[in-house]
């Protein structure tokens, strides 16, 4: 009792409450620090296991209806992912995303649908595969579409007691009958827009590509990059500036990405010829090797299109796979190139890849006439009073 009265003093309890007062604050700035990480993706700390472990019971919120959604009259996103030069930068390009706008449908959801049932008729396995070890996770992604589907476009499905409907096509989908009617990965591809992969973590840390429904991807085919890792997947394709630019932060995003968080990224490529399946024009989808050297050069304007891609990243908290959905935007030039800045922007993105990435995008088989053409456009937009200064109050990148 003696000594307590002697210990505290007026000055042990200034001290004491100034020592609080930084434990306290020290606490406060490591949360919002590790808040504001999460949300970016090239942050340098790895994030702890423990913290993806701890969102083992995480449920996907359910989405708000997208405001007046419609088959006939919601238009695709006019995604113009491209930027001015002078230099192209290569970068993983990834933004967070609220988890309601995982899945984009729209009013070309009829051709897309069409299209993708032909596909997996005459098809087959050489672009819907599920592997033995990825049934789970192709299992639970069917399940999270049937939850989030209904909830985000109402007028389109409606759940079951057993699955799903398509109240558009028809179509009834009983997801707890055993055997299932078809691959889940195939039934995961007729319910949206997007083609659709299951990247596994293996043994080694590194993630697989062990399911996909690949089937509108133009350029590449799922066949060819079954059973990859990331890394194989985008070497073989000789991705440019890969190794230098994107190996580790992608390694590093796969490995810290948690349940709670969606990405996404979107990319453009110009084909000539105006099949959403698969651009023929650099070769039959059957060959073993594709290439832009066979394409035909400098073909007529009107067969040049515009192709971009609105890809998303989540991970799914039972099986801990990651979902990679890739929806195509595809458009002839001489559309877009209607809209304001557009063509001025795009000549100037074209112009400024390097070698590497004009090689990789077929620059030298369309080139010559898309740069006259969008010269050309971006030109009487100018005449008709287009102010250049402008242009960032009318749009924000991606759009
Ligand atoms: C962090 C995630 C990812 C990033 C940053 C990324 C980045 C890229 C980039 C920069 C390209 C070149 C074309 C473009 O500009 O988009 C590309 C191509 C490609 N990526 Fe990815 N990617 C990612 C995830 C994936 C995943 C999960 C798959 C699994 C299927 C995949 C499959 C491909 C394929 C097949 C190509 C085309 C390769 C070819 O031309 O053969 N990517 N990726």
């Amino acid at each position: 009792m003696e000594l307590s009265t002697k210990v505290i003093t007026p000055e042990v309890l200034i001290l004491a409450g100034c020592l609080a007062c930084l434990v306290i604050s020290h606490y406060v700035v490591s949360i919002i620090r590790s808040r504001a990480k999460s949300s970016f993706v090239s942050s340098s700390q790895p994030t702890k296991e423990k913290k993806v472990d701890a969102l083992e019971d995480y449920k996907f919120p359910t989405p708000e209806p997208y405001p007046d959604w419609s088959i006939e009259t919601t238009k695709p996103l006019p995604y113009r992912a491209f930027r001015y030069g002078p230099k192209y930068h290569v970068t993983m390009g990834l933004r967070s995303i609220p988890a309601q706008e995982w899945i984009e449908l729209d009013n070309q959801f009829p051709k897309f649908h069409a299209d993708k049932a032909a596909r997996i008729r005459e098809r087959g396995e050489k672009c819907v595969r599920t592997h033995p070890s990825a049934y789970p996770a192709a299992l639970e992604l069917v399940e999270e579409l049937v939850n989030y589907l209904p909830a985000r476009y109402p007028s389109l499905y409606k759940r079951t007691p057993v699955g799903i409907d398509n109240l558009w096509s028809g179509e009834s989908f009983n997801i707890v009958q055993r055997p299932l009617a078809e691959d889940p990965m195939a039934t995961a591809a007729r319910l949206v827009q997007d083609d659709l992969a299951l990247m596994l973590e293996g043994s080694d840390g590194r993630y697989y590509l062990m399911a996909g429904a690949v089937l509108l991807a133009g350029f590449w085919k799922l066949s060819d990059k079954y059973g990859m890792p990331l890394e194989e997947i985008h070497t073989s394709g000789s991705v440019p500036h890969y190794k230098e630019k994107l190996h580790t932060g992608m390694a590093n995003f796969f490995r810290r990405l948690r349940c709670d968080q969606t990405y996404s990224r979107n990319n453009y490529f110009i084909q000539v010829d105006d099949s959403l399946p698969w651009s023929w024009s650099i070769g039959s989808e059957d060959s073993p090797e594709t290439s832009w050297s066979t394409a035909e050069k400098d073909k007529a304007i009107q067969h040049h299109w515009f192709r971009s891609e609105r890809q998303s990243l989540r991970r799914l908290p039972k099986s801990r796979a990651v979902v990679f959905t890739v929806r195509t935007y595809f458009h002839p030039i001489t559309d877009i190139a209607k809209e304001d800045y557009v063509p001025g922007r795009l000549a100037s993105a074209i112009r400024s890849w390097d070698d590497k990435v004009a090689n990789y995008k077929g620059r030298e088989t369309y080139g010559k006439v898309l740069l006259e053409y969008l010269d050309g456009q971006h030109a009487k937009q100018l005449e008709r009073g287009l102010d250049l200064e402008k242009e960032d109050e009318v749009r924000a990148y991606p759009w």
